[in-house]
């Protein structure tokens, strides 16, 4: 493994590769254990976009393994001027070691990956956001012990959440079902993929998709970039909600999962989230996990 730029570049094997040693990372953290296998190597993370789990968990993560993070805001980076990322890929590569990026256009990372001569992390586009799923997926296999035979349910906006999940999942061999309003369907590439490799449905019907789901999964409805639509939005995922009527339809030892923020009383009532909080914030907490593994994987087994 090169890059981490989406999930569908990693195999199966190279999934589930990063899973095991994220857990085991995870558990060493637990017992006191200290790993500092990236000593002397430097991250660069640039946001263009807002951020509080993916910042402060590659930050921690990197501290943790002995390596230096650089939060590298857009704002301030000469990218924010238009410098191309040809160009910034070519520089940063001289200095860091590896580049975390946050950006709109999935474009802007395949273009650092081509250019810079380090690894790049896609830490999250408009297209999708693997380092969420890689957490999820060390989540699910957490709470339910294996992959074989879930079924994931996604309710909401077709988004780079989506788009990521149908990848992982698909991969590690679960069933995944959309519920999305007809608009607003993942990436049609992406869905012909999913329905080519594995179980796959989408469909505008709620109650349908949640049916004997083993993880309901939802994101909000309007992703950073779309606040000017946020009203129309609205209107078009009214019914698009995580609730007690879909808990009722998926398994009674379904999990609930965000990747967040959330929007309590939009794509899950405030009840349900407090009821699956712990589901939620192992999932948040595993982002640090996972990551590590990303970054290990990276730097240090080259
Ligand atoms: N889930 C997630 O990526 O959170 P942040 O936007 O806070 O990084
Ligand atoms: N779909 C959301 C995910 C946030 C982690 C967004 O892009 O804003």
């Amino acid at each position: 493994m090169k890059h981490l730029l989406k999930l569908s570049d990693l195999s199966s094997d190279e999934i589930i590769s990063i899973l095991n040693l994220a857990d085991q990372l995870k558990y060493e953290r637990k017992n006191g254990i200290e790993h500092p296998l990236l000593k002397g190597k430097t991250l660069g993370m640039i946001f263009q976009k807002s951020s509080t789990r993916t910042r402060v968990s590659f930050e921690t993560g990197m501290y943790q393994l002995g390596g230096n993070a650089l939060f590298l805001s857009s704002r301030d980076l000469q990218i924010g001027r238009g410098e191309p990322a040809q160009d910034t890929a070519r520089v940063l590569s001289r200095y860091l070691d590896a580049i975390m990026i946050r950006t709109f256009d999935q474009s802007e990372v395949e273009s650092l990956a081509e250019y810079g001569s380090i690894p790049i992390i896609n830490g999250l586009t408009d297209y999708c956001h693997p380092c969420q799923v890689l957490a999820d997926l060390m989540t699910i296999r957490e709470y339910k012990h294996s992959f074989k035979d879930l079924k994931l349910t996604f309710i909401g906006d077709g988004n780079n959440m989506a788009n990521s999940l149908m990848v992982g999942c698909i991969k590690m061999g679960m069933s995944v079902a959309i519920a999305c309003p007809e608009d607003y369907q993942p990436d049609a590439a992406l869905m012909k993929w999913a329905a080519e490799n594995g179980n796959f449905t989408c469909t505008p019907n709620v109650p349908e998709a949640a049916k004997d789901a083993d993880v309901l999964y939802t994101d909000v409805w309007a992703s950073m970039g779309q606040e000017g639509e946020a009203t129309k939005r609205q209107r078009a995922f009214e019914g698009y909600q995580v609730n007690e009527t879909v808990m009722a339809a998926a398994h009674a030892d379904a999990i609930v999962q965000h990747c967040l923020p959330a929007h309590r009383g939009e794509e899950i009532t405030a009840e349900v989230f407090e009821a699956h909080a712990n589901e939620i914030f192992d999932e948040a907490e595993n982002r640090l996990h996972a990551q590590k593994a990303v970054l290990v994987k990276l730097l240090a087994e080259k």
